[in-house]
């Protein structure tokens, strides 16, 4: 049975499905609930963790926009209507792909304000003060998404900022129907935004949690995104809207300046490209670790037949978690900020180097990864972070991953503005060899330092082959996001599959220590598992959501048809034309 999405992708005119598209989404929102099933399309397609989202990013597309106005709208609408990692409050990456071939990446990941400085997160004994890298003002980077979503789309977009951001500021002004996975999430998140009444007051009704089927509006974040459509970047970064963020800060113990907000700029970045079987693969640099690891990782598989062993094989699991287990290590090491230390990347993503560095692998045997470091139980990584993929009927694709990096970031919504403020500082190594919210160690090249970006493991990906468009993908996740989108690009490559398949099989995730096999409900069938154990893996850790790892909305262009799809772990919508 065809999905609503792809009966509406294959029928009426152009104008009649977008019409149809909008009323439904007026009348409600559940019922483009997200589906494992493709939707196709040859004009234009987004696929977010938010239907209404998508429906902006197409919105623009319809009135002749490219790709790249499509990703802006669908960004600043998540700001909107998915608020946990949608945002104007954090920061992100862009991977862009032109007709032409070429690829371009946009870094607007968020900074270290000026005061910070290494052992901010520390007591006078040098110990990590529990929760303040997350649950504090002083948990927040300068953010970027602002100033690197202006960039793109001043730089390769072809409307007004007035058009690209009119849905969002829609959402706000308007609002929107809560559906159940919303309402779910706020009620999960609202004990630990009690301490903060702007937060609070931001995510009710009358001082009661939004419920499922209410309508949401959010005027203060309305007047702010009317402040950026008005005025630019200084809309944000400067006037009343940065007064408001100072001065949270000041009354709170944060220590973003106007000058941090004034003096933040994006940055082009060289993107990241390796080969994999005849493949070409685009994705993020430092201060990205992910796509450096993903080219790693697949430089290390190359010279083995993944295809042949099969899916979820007990020689092709083995394999890959030894190849994870190689570079997660060489993260922790050698991964920061490129402006302010040297990140031996040409090293990392060497074919040679990456045969060396897995020339000790035993096809029989997993190597120790905890001789010093206890293996213990994985946390669920939540859904922070959110990305989508974006394409338009001339080829170019926008790979654009965006986080406040916990759910919801700090909690804490600057009063008068409805902006909700990132935790990335967690995201440095706030002690060497400490390990942050996701489990994850750093050491020195990822130390605190003013100005300087927290090492990410966000992945915005793009494939091609001959010159020609492939794939779009990326994911949330934290250190998972690496190893679910690599699990996507071998499905596709290695594994044949379709789209829907490649995004929705079971994942699993290993990143060196802890000396752990995370995994989803059904990743391992028991024999797969005892013959896993019999090579000697480990703290198999179960999800606690039965499916839990990774959003990874994705677009696969095949046979000239554009065809994209919504992670079915979450809710969201692929929608296109
Ligand atoms: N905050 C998650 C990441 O950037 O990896």
């Amino acid at each position: 049975m065809l999905s609503f999405e792809s009966k509406f992708a294959k029928s009426g005119t152009p104008s009649m499905r977008l019409k149809l598209l909008f009323c439904l989404i007026l009348i409600s929102v559940e019922v483009l609930a997200a589906s494992p099933e493709a939707v196709y399309g040859r004009g234009g397609m987004v696929s977010s963790r938010s239907t209404l989202a998508s429906a902006a990013g197409i919105e623009m597309m319809k009135q002749g926009g490219n790709a790249v106005d499509a990703a802006v709208a669908t960004a600043f609408a998540l700001a909107v209507t998915y608020p946990s990692a949608g945002n104007i409050g954090g920061g992100g990456f862009a991977v862009i792909r032109f007709p032409s071939g070429e690829v371009i990446t946009l870094d607007h990941r968020e900074k270290a304000p000026a005061k910070a400085h290494r052992d901010m997160y520390l007591d006078k004994d040098g110990n990590v003060i529990e929760g303040l890298s997350r649950n504090s003002l002083l948990a927040s980077g300068v953010p970027g998404s602002v100033d690197g979503l202006l960039t793109l789309l001043e730089t390769h977009g072809t409307l007004s900022r007035k058009v690209v951001m009119a849905p969002a500021i829609r959402f706000a002004e308007k609002g929107f129907v809560i559906n159940w996975y919303m309402a779910r999430s706020l009620g999960r998140v609202r004990p630990r935004m009690a301490a903060h009444a702007a937060s609070i007051e931001k995510f009710s009704i009358a001082g009661e949690l939004l419920q499922d089927g209410d309508v949401w509006r959010q005027p203060d974040l309305a007047k702010t995104l009317k402040a950026i459509s008005r005025h630019g970047r200084k809309g944000f970064y400067e006037g009343k809207v940065a007064d408001l963020i100072v001065a949270e800060m000041e009354r709170g113990g944060g220590i973003i300046s106007h000058e941090d907000l004034k003096s933040y700029e994006s940055v082009w970045r060289q993107p990241v490209h390796g080969t994999y079987r005849g493949y070409d693969i685009w994705s993020m640099g430092p201060p990205s670790s992910g796509g450096a690891l993903i080219v790693q990782m697949l430089n290390m598989l190359e010279v083995h037949d993944i295809g042949a062993m099969g899916w979820g094989s007990a020689d092709a699991v083995h394999l890959m978690i030894e190849a994870e287990r190689r570079a997660y290590a060489d993260r922790a090491e050698h991964l920061g900020d490129p402006d302010f230390v040297d990140v031996p990347l040409a090293m990392l993503m060497d074919k040679n180097y990456a045969q060396t560095r897995f020339s000790d692998f035993d096809a029989d045997k997993a190597t120790d990864s905890n001789n010093i470091y206890p293996g213990k139980a994985g946390k669920a990584e939540s859904l922070e972070t959110t990305h989508f993929s974006v394409m338009d009927a001339s080829g170019m694709m926008v790979s654009l991953t965006t986080t406040l990096n916990s759910s919801y970031g700090s909690k804490i919504v600057v009063p008068g503005t409805g902006i909700l403020l990132n935790n990335e500082m967690d995201d440095f190594s706030v002690k060497p060899n400490t390990e942050n919210q996701f489990q994850l160690m750093g050491r020195e090249a990822n130390a605190v330092e003013p100005g300087k970006r927290m090492l990410s493991s966000m992945s915005p990906t793009i494939v091609t082959k001959d010159n020609q468009p492939v794939l779009v993908t990326g994911s949330p996740g934290g250190g998972t996001i690496i190893t679910t989108t690599l699990q996507v690009i071998l499905n596709i490559v290695d594994h044949k599959m379709t789209i829907e398949d490649a995004v929705s099989m079971p994942r699993f995730h290993h990143q060196w220590k802890p000396n752990s096999i995370f995994h989803e409900r059904f990743a391992f069938s028991p024999d797969t598992k005892l013959a896993l154990e019999a090579k000697g893996h480990i703290n198999f850790v179960e999800s606690k959501w039965g499916r839990g790892i990774g959003d990874a909305n994705s677009i696969l262009y095949r046979d000239g048809v554009i065809q994209g799809v919504k992670d079915p772990r979450a809710d969201g919508t692929a929608v296109g034309f």
